[in-house]
């Protein structure tokens, strides 16, 4: 599929953000290990979240869906069979690496697959701290480097060795792997996170009643079982919003209102630079102690040029592809720091975007392996690739609208991955006319 985007007039108009996709892993796998039904709703349409929800059914827990929730009958901390065949994950990070947290606890081994994209993303950072606490695990080797990819043989261990483990990155996925397996252990598993990254993985625990305690940066977790909160209500996508919230702000006249979307302080980072940038946005937070969400209303404003700390990046890192349009949109040179992680997403996004804006008109560099400076100015219509990445589509159709002409992002059906709805969406803010999907030929 193929996605002709116009230059837009203004947007205008209210929506509601599909299911924060990050929240919904969570909920299953916490859901999967607790006795009794938990319905989580609205459950989304993402194929990310379909491949958790399948994965966990392959391990004998039961779903059921009905409109626009999910019930999940699970079987307990120590229900879960021994899958018959290969758990697949296709192309989602974060189904294979929770996965792998929670398998490492299991008494049988089983055997993670990947589609493409994922067989090529590094999984050493799971590897190493589920190794040390007791399982063992089979991948595919790569020459002259210790990294390890999928497909993943996880030789699973009941109990685990508790283990203080310092990420070496910044990553929730490796933070939520070690804290999964850690309620399989025989002590108190503590992961020490330097620069804060999603806290759902925490949240989530102690929604399902577990102990889960933080002091500072060290984030500790006791074994057990997790008890169902009966019914878990999942706020809009923040990641998703990003790109309406940039569209919003960079298309001259515009004014949207996103309603009952996350605003977990640990995924708002882009409201925050886009206010640096001069962006006009105001919040609404409704009551909701478990994920803090509500409304944001945000409207256009020249943009002038950003400096990205470092230790901002863990907050905006699925936003950095759209973070960049923003940038190409605003007056002066913006510099972005400690993207390194944006080239082991679905594709290397710094490239794949890099490209598309290029190809627009956008003077982009790349002066250190962490950086990124585009130089904001006009857009012009041209014919980019989404690499398969479902980010780099979405901001390159965001650049679309502002740009001069006709846009066209090769490969958009991308999108499914986390927004099936993405582009019906934005043409209901931008108008049918200037947003249209066709067939490939
Ligand atoms: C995610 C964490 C991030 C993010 C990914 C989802 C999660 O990955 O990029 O899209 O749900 O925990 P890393 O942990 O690799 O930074």
């Amino acid at each position: 599929m193929h996605a002709v985007i116009q230059q837009a007039k203004p947007l205008q108009g209210e929506l509601a953000l599909p299911p924060d996709k990050a929240i919904c892993h969570r909920a299953v796998l916490l859901a999967a290990l607790a006795k009794g039904s938990t319905t989580i709703h609205p459950w989304p349409s993402a194929e990310d979240c379909q491949r958790t929800l399948a994965l966990v059914e392959r391990l004998g827990v039961r779903g059921q869906r009905s409109a626009n929730a999910l019930t999940i009958e699970g079987r307990g901390l120590r229900g879960l069979q021994a899958p018959s065949d290969p758990l697949l994950c296709g192309e989602s990070g974060t189904t294979l690496r929770l996965a792998a947290g929670l398998l490492a606890g299991q008494p049988f081994a089983s055997q993670l697959a990947a589609s493409p994209s994922l067989s090529r993303r590094p999984m050493r950072r799971i590897v190493e701290p589920l190794t040390r606490m007791g399982a063992r695990f089979e991948g595919t080797a790569s020459v002259g480097s210790s990294e390890v990819y999928p497909p993943l043989a996880v030789h699973g261990r009941f109990p685990l060795e508790p283990i203080r483990y310092e990420l070496p990155v910044a990553s929730a996925q490796v933070k939520s792997a070690v804290l999964l397996a850690g309620l399989f252990a025989r002590g108190r598993t503590t992961v020490v996170e330097r620069h804060p990254t999603r806290d759902h993985t925490e949240r989530m625990m102690r929604h399902f009643g577990l102990a889960l305690s933080q002091e500072g940066p060290e984030i500790s977790v006791e074994p057990g079982e997790p008890v169902s909160p009966g019914a878990v209500h999942i706020p809009g996508d923040a990641s998703s919003a990003a790109f309406f919230l940039v569209a919003a702000s960079c298309v001259a006249g515009s004014r949207v209102t996103l309603r009952q979307v996350s605003l977990n302080p640990t995924r708002t980072g882009l409201l925050d630079v886009l206010r640096r940038m001069g962006a006009a946005c105001s919040v609404t937070a409704t009551e909701s102690p478990w994920e803090p969400r509500g409304t944001v209303t945000i409207e256009a404003r020249p943009l002038r040029a950003i400096v990205l700390e470092a230790a901002e990046a863990p907050s905006v890192i699925d936003e950095l592809p759209i973070l960049m349009v923003a940038a190409a949109c605003a007056q002066g040179r913006s510099r972005l720091q400690g993207v390194g992680e944006l080239r082991v997403k679905e594709t290397d996004r710094l490239r794949s975007m890099a490209e598309g804006l290029t190809k627009m008109g956008v003077r982009v560099s790349v002066p250190s392996p962490e950086t990124v400076e585009i130089d904001g100015g006009t857009l012009s219509g041209a014919e980019v690739e989404s690499a398969g990445d479902h980010r780099t589509a979405m901001s390159l159709a965001v650049a679309g609208l502002v740009a001069r002409g006709r846009t066209t992002i090769r490969g958009a059906e991308c999108v499914a991955k986390s927004f099936p709805e993405f582009f019906d969406l934005l043409g209901r803010l931008a108008g049918s006319p200037t947003v249209k999907t066709v067939d490939k030929t």
